[in-house]
């Protein structure tokens, strides 16, 4: 929570903002490395989560690599200073050109997500004069117990290969000479809170990877993306995420080997760290009761609620009212969908008071858009505040 100090002291910057706890990254960042060093476990920053550069500074500073899942990604992430070797990069619909970027930066791996890719990427490192460093993108049929609309690895999704079409072409794939298939890539969705759902994971990977390796495949590496959830409900119960559990599982249950083992983690680094910081524009009551607070942010700085319903915890920061009432929150998009929250209750609120809405570090900024032309929101980062 944020100290009334603090509070008072961000009335200096123009609203909305994020507001980054730059200590919290740390230590959070500190928490993953550490844990991961117990087991040797290889880490990657998921980018799309957040691309500020600050934060980027930071992350890099603690050794992670990235996993991007566009041309732009990785041109940012490599621009940040991240070594090529590091990085990863996934995604459904690689553009010719992004793939042409990524071969010429010999990058860690290209995640290929279908058998045509594999094929295009033969080609274009032909075209190059290279051989490419690619990694099976699978899709293990998991149901990852999250959100329907974050999951992505049950059958019928969009990403990854089914395991069956890679048994079906293995003997092609081998025979591509322009590739080098070095790994296995996972991600079956994002904000699992039932770890248990990693024991599953692990145990078809292992025979996944059993069989490929019995066919004449070979993998030095075995990703098995990120997805690691936080609370978002009562934040400050655990600012940082649980790392020490997840690894104790895929510790347990995945057969390593002398295989490297890789995570790709966004939100559980970044979305504690960042808060969406809003003014209060009007207070209004509808012709049905619907007490409406209405603030300068809105869906085109932080979508999650209105696209996925997703909850953010939700403070008023400066009111000085002992007193709480019931609020309906709205942003100020031409959009009846732009609710952050329905029936929050609220120290009483007024024009002026400033709300924060909090765990919104991942996926807040990244997806933010200028819809009804508004800017995009500015950052404020907690070890610059005077
Ligand atoms: N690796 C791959 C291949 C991914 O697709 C993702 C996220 C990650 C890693 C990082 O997952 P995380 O550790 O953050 O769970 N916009 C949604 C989340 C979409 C996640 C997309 N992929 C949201 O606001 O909840």
């Amino acid at each position: 929570m944020l100290s009334r100090q603090l509070a008072q002291k961000l009335r200096a910057y123009e609203t909305p903002f994020y507001l980054y706890d730059m200590a919290l990254l740390r230590q959070t960042l500190e928490s993953v490395v550490y844990e991961s060093k117990r087991y040797g476990y290889h880490l990657h920053y998921a980018i799309k989560a957040n691309y500020d550069d600050r934060l980027l500074a930071v992350i890099r500073e603690y050794g992670l690599g990235i996993d991007c899942a566009s041309g732009n990604e990785l041109r940012k992430a490599i621009e940040a200073g991240f070594d090529p070797q590091q990085i990863v990069y996934a995604g459904v619909g690689k553009r010719d050109k992004e793939l042409r970027y990524a071969i010429s930066q010999k990058i860690l791996a290209i995640n290929a997500e279908s058998i045509e890719e594999l094929y295009l990427i033969d080609q274009l490192s032909a075209e190059a004069g290279c051989k490419t460093d690619v990694a099976l993108r699978i899709n293990p049929d998991i149901d990852p117990k999250t959100n329907h609309c974050i999951d992505t690895g049950q059958a019928d999704s969009k990403f990854g290969i089914s395991y069956e079409e890679i048994l079906e072409q293995a003997e092609a794939l081998k025979a591509l000479p322009n590739i080098n298939i070095v790994g296995i890539h996972l991600h079956i969705g994002s904000q699992i809170r039932e770890l248990h759902v990693f024991e599953n994971m692990c145990n078809k990977v292992n025979v996944i990877v059993e069989n490929l390796e019995s066919l004449g495949f070979s993998f030095r590496f075995v990703d098995v993306g990120g997805g690691l959830g936080v609370n978002y409900d009562v934040p400050e119960n655990e600012p940082i995420p649980n790392f020490a559990s997840l690894f104790s599982i895929i510790h347990n249950h995945l057969k390593v080997g002398d295989r490297e083992v890789h995570f790709e983690f966004g939100r559980a680094i970044v979305a504690e760290c960042g808060e969406l910081i809003t003014s209060v524009l009007f207070n209004k009551t509808t012709a049905t009761g619907r007490r409406l607070v209405i603030v300068d942010a809105s869906m085109t700085e932080l979508i999650r609620p209105a696209l996925y319903g997703s909850y953010h915890n939700i403070e008023n920061i400066t009111s000085e009212e002992t007193l709480t009432s019931k609020y309906t929150i709205v942003g100020t998009a031409c959009e009846s969908t732009d609710v952050f929250q329905e029936n929050v209750s609220l120290k009483r609120t007024k024009r002026g008071d400033l709300i924060s809405l909090k765990s919104a570090g991942a996926y807040g900024m990244s997806m933010a858009s200028r819809y009804n032309l508004h800017d995009l929101p500015g950052a404020v980062y907690s070890d610059e505040i005077e």
